[in-house]
């Protein structure tokens, strides 16, 4: 993957400031003003998590923050949509993890 070095409407991106953080113990590049998703996209990272029951995995759908299947762990807050969410410095993000069995029954119960 790579990333637009220069558009119309954003300017240029080697006048915007590089940024790192983590998804899921490794070390990633951003630049400022880039969400979550899109860093990741430009790093080649395209699954975001997994299904909570059936573990399959997610990624983005919608890109606007419709659908919920881009969520993840930001700073220990779970839930938070990767494609609207901005990336700032020595964040940590984790992505969703399939659900041990004993709560996947729960849930069935439910
Ligand atoms: S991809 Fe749909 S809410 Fe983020």
């Amino acid at each position: 993957m790579s990333r637009i070095s220069h558009h119309p409407v954003l300017g240029d991106l080697a006048s915007r400031k590089s940024l790192s953080f983590e998804f899921d113990g490794k070390t990633y590049e951003a630049y400022e003003n880039e969400t979550i998703a899109a860093a990741l996209l430009a790093n080649g990272i395209r699954q975001l998590r997994v299904h909570e029951e059936s573990g399959t995995p997610r990624g983005i759908y919608c890109n606007i923050g419709h659908c919920m299947e881009c969520r993840v762990t930001v700073n220990g807050q779970a839930n938070k949509r990767a494609c609207l969410t901005l990336v700032e410095q020595d964040m940590i993000v984790e992505g969703g993890k399939q659900l041990p069995n004993l709560i996947k029954r729960m849930v069935e119960q439910q």
